[in-house]
């Protein structure tokens, strides 16, 4: 067996273990437009930041198999490349702790003002008043998506004595008990949450959850989080109602674009914002870079795959 793998977007070298061990596979590391015989490549790994479109497809024409070091495959036209034979893999689990420990992070540093009291004081300021923040202890936290990320959402919730709403048509009741949380319809979570963070892929069916019609049912003063796909929440009505102050702001590590073209949302005084790096950790880029490798080592070697 011989075959040529693309690694793209900077996954680390130190986690593809099982493909640099494996006799017969060649390791490129680059970008797509950088390689002078895409015919001749047989996989190729990447994050968000390569899209694989037709074109893509087009052009890689001996690809046989992608795969995602991470979890969302919406940088990756899954219809074409289904309908080429080309098989699409990912990494769900591995990074599921950082993007959890991310958000909760974000969800602190919001309710707190940690960032704009942080540049306020290295612009040799000293306002205490202006940096009042709310307590997290005993407030509702809305999770929309109850995957992998949102469950450990909820347990960290737990320990900090908040009440949970979850909003997910696929949880499985008997986990409803075991985290101590309440599933409710959307509109429910939306009106009764101090803090919404949502946790779903993109999908038509995810595309602008959040959005001009529901926010307005939001108390007043909620804050908002999402550290999972830009597009799941309308960021011009996430921008019309922090203008407005219904809500008292969000936390954002992705954009509907990225870099997001939206500046006057980035630069809102009530938003803070992370370059999508809820997943970028040592730990977690390992763990994707491993899990996606173990997939094409799988794949190369006829065995089954985890992730397909
Ligand atoms: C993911 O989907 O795994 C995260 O957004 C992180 C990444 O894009 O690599």
């Amino acid at each position: 067996m011989t075959a040529t793998i693309l690694v793209c977007d900077g996954i680390t070298s130190n986690g593809i273990e099982p493909l640099v061990k494996l006799e017969g596979v060649e390791l490129i590391f680059g970008k797509l437009d950088e390689i002078s015989n895409p015919q001749d490549i047989h996989g190729i790994m990447v994050r968000s930041a390569t899209k694989i479109t037709e074109d893509v497809l087009e052009k890689f024409s001996g690809l046989k198999i992608i795969a995602r070091a991470g979890v969302g495959v919406d940088n990756i036209d899954i219809n074409a490349a289904t309908k080429k034979g080309v098989l699409v893999v990912n990494a769900p689990e591995g990074n599921t702790i950082s993007t959890a420990e991310h958000t909760w992070a974000m969800m602190m540093s919001l309710v707190r003002k940690i960032p704009q009291a942080n540049q306020s004081v290295k612009q040799g300021e000293w306002n205490r008043k202006k940096y009042t923040g709310q307590e997290l202890y005993q407030k509702t936290l809305g999770i929309i998506g109850m995957g992998r990320i949102g469950s450990e959402l909820a347990k960290r919730a737990k320990s900090f004595s908040m009440n949970v709403l979850v909003f997910d048509p696929y949880f499985p009741a008997e986990k409803q008990k075991e985290l101590s949380v309440t599933t409710v319809d959307l509109d429910t979570l939306i009106q009764h949450s101090d803090i919404i963070t949502v946790h779903t892929p993109l999908t038509k069916d995810t595309r602008k959850l959040l959005n001009f019609d529901n926010l307005k049912f939001a108390k007043k003063g909620a804050f908002i989080l999402n550290c999972a796909r830009g597009g799941i929440i309308d960021e011009e009505a996430l921008l019309h109602y922090l203008n407005n102050e219904h809500l008292s702001g969000c936390a954002l590590d992705v954009f509907e674009q990225e870099p997001p073209v939206s500046r006057s949302l980035v630069e809102h005084p009530n938003v803070i914002v992370t370059p999508h790096i809820a997943a970028s950790t040592v730990q977690a880029q390992i763990n994707v870079a491993y899990m996606a490798s173990d997939e094409i080592k799988s794949y190369l070697l006829n065995k089954p795959l985890k992730h397909a």
